[in-house]
């Protein structure tokens, strides 16, 4: 049947028939109501009486949203909610106000949580399940989306994560900053680092290789023609980039003779020690001296997070290693993100600046969203910790609510085997502040693998972790974990701790294969008590 021949305004029934010829597979009116419902395509008509013009349908399956939906779609299953990729969303809007005040590797989106917290219904999340004034915890807080988004719901929430540090990049999310005195105590001590010169040569050495670095790629990496060569095959990158790369090591060697840089550092201990070219180092210790001097606990808290976030960016490592560090890189080198020359750093000024006015922006914008609601952040073991306590130590008011009315829920994306060290990923931190480390206690880690021991104590971890959580949970509680389990261990997981699955949200996760991976899917299961 071709519709498209006769007529243009179709009812959905005819779309799903229309569809289904055109895709060569079932397309159910459901499908068609979520296209509506979701506006990606336009409705026409009234209640009973719903049409659509065929023409908006065609396009929509030929887009490139709609072929990659179908594509996907085929390989991890028809299930897959679509409206939970937030496919429309820009970086800007997932990484929106604190939400990027420091990395983290493992953070989901904003607004999934909201999706699932806020009190909208759809054809998928059929019930609300919070409201303004309840309490939600995440167990696995890290760095603390769930909270900040319960915040700007009015919702009141407590955070647990076994990272101290994490737990510090929650609080300055979250904490309430007099914005006067913190801009002016920026001010001070950006002005103190800029001030400060280990080496009189760096600045002198800098501008020099600066200037012979832009000559040379100028030269033999034009752009954007060098790159359309390679694209062509018309230059053999990998030989290419070995020649130049050499020929300008040359130039870099007698730069750092004739200013007489020292690059590497007299000690070789920590993370610190082995990742930071010299003057760098002294410019940190240099800067945490400052910082520890502020008086004002929180804006001394927000000033060492804009530090931790400006060394994280001065590591000694090339820009296409800057997630998964290799060796640490103290020369010039052939840069395959940017093809050209490209160098280390030298000094910490220019990105604690920019780090500094980034923050304040981004904590002014969360300023205007948010809510009076209690939070708490506790570092903690989620297995064991006694949350009504640490409430009660650290927020009175909190404690009495908490025990009137209890938590409602919880909204968390747990580890999964294998995947990530979480204290590791912040290694530089870990050193700087001389927080204890708890890498043992925590589920699931990187370094354990995933082989049968490390996926049985998984299992066993998260559902203690779910146990211990039940003693503070209200009865008809609502959990979402959010999970790519592609081990089939929730199931087993939810029976240990005592409750059932009675939904689970599958949605494609876009993200990664943007970078050339496979399509990959994750869950959020719904658990109740039994
Ligand atoms: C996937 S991440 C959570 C990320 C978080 N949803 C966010 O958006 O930032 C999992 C977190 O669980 C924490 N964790 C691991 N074992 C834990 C334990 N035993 N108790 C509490 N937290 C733990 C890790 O430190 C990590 O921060």
């Amino acid at each position: 049947m071709d519709i498209v021949l006769t007529k243009k305004l179709i009812t959905p029934k005819e779309a799903c028939e229309w569809a289904s010829s055109f895709l060569g597979r079932d397309i159910s009116e459901s499908n068609i109501s979520y296209l509506i419902q979701y506006g990606k395509i336009k409705k026409y008509g009234e209640n009973g009486n719903t049409q659509i013009n065929v023409y908006d349908l065609k396009n929509y399956y030929q887009s490139f949203n709609g072929t990659r939906e179908i594509e996907w779609k085929k390989k991890l299953g028809n299930d897959l909610n679509w409206n939970l990729s937030f496919d429309n969303l820009r970086e800007k809007d997932t990484t929106k106000h604190v939400h990027r005040l420091h990395p983290y590797k493992g953070k989901f989106i904003p607004q999934l949580v909201e999706y699932f917290i806020d009190n909208h219904t759809d054809n998928f999340k059929q019930k609300s399940f919070f409201k303004k004034g309840d309490i939600i915890l995440d167990p696995f807080s890290g760095s603390g989306t769930t909270l900040v988004q319960a915040n700007e719901l009015g919702i009141h929430s407590i955070g647990i994560d076994v990272s101290q540090f994490n737990c510090m990049i929650t609080d300055t999310k979250l904490l309430d900053y007099n914005l006067d005195s913190l801009i002016e105590e920026i001010r001070n001590i950006n002005l103190v680092i800029t001030k400060f010169e280990t080496d009189g040569k760096i600045e002198e050495f800098e501008k020099e290789l600066y200037f012979e670095l832009t000559r040379f790629n100028n030269k033999n990496f034009p752009s954007p023609e060098f790159k359309r060569k390679i694209y062509k095959r018309e230059i053999d990158e990998n030989k290419y980039s070995v020649e130049k790369e050499k020929d300008f090591l040359n130039i870099y060697k007698k730069l750092i003779a004739k200013y007489k840089i020292e690059l590497k550092q007299n000690k070789n201990k920590n993370f610190l020690d082995k990742w930071y070219i010299k003057n760098i180092r002294e410019e940190i210790d240099f800067a945490f001296d400052q910082i520890k001097k502020v008086e004002d606990g929180k804006n001394k808290r927000i000033l060492a997070v804009i530090l931790s976030r400006t060394i994280r960016s001065c590591r000694a490592t090339t820009h296409s290693d800057l997630a998964t560090l290799k060796e640490p890189q103290i020369t010039t080198y052939y840069c395959w993100k940017h093809k050209k020359i490209c160098k280390p750093l030298f000094s910490i000024k220019y990105w604690f600046n920019r780090y500094a006015n980034d923050t304040i922006t981004r904590i002014k914008e969360f300023q205007r969203l948010k809510n009076g609601t209690h939070w708490a952040s506790i570092a903690g073991d989620s297995r064991t910790v006694d949350v009504a306590r640490e409430i009660k130590l650290r927020n009175k008011k909190f404690y009495k609510l908490f025990e009137i009315q209890k938590i409602k829920g919880i909204f968390s994306s747990p580890p999964y085997v294998g995947q990530i060290d979480y204290h590791e990923q912040h290694a530089y931190a870990y050193d700087l502040f001389g927080f204890e480390r708890k890498d043992e206690l925590e589920i699931g880690p990187l370094c354990k693998g995933q082989g049968m021991e490390a996926k049985k104590s998984y299992v066993k971890g998260i559902s203690q972790v779910l146990l211990n959580s039940k003693k503070f949970l209200s009865n008809n509680f609502d959990v979402f974990l959010v999970a790519n389990d592609k081990w089939n261990l929730y199931p087993q997981i939810a029976e240990k701790a005592g409750m059932r699955i009675v939904n689970q949200y599958k949605r494609p996760v876009l993200n990664r294969t943007e970078r050339g991976k496979s399509p990959y899917s994750e869950i959020i299961f719904h658990f109740k008590n039994i």
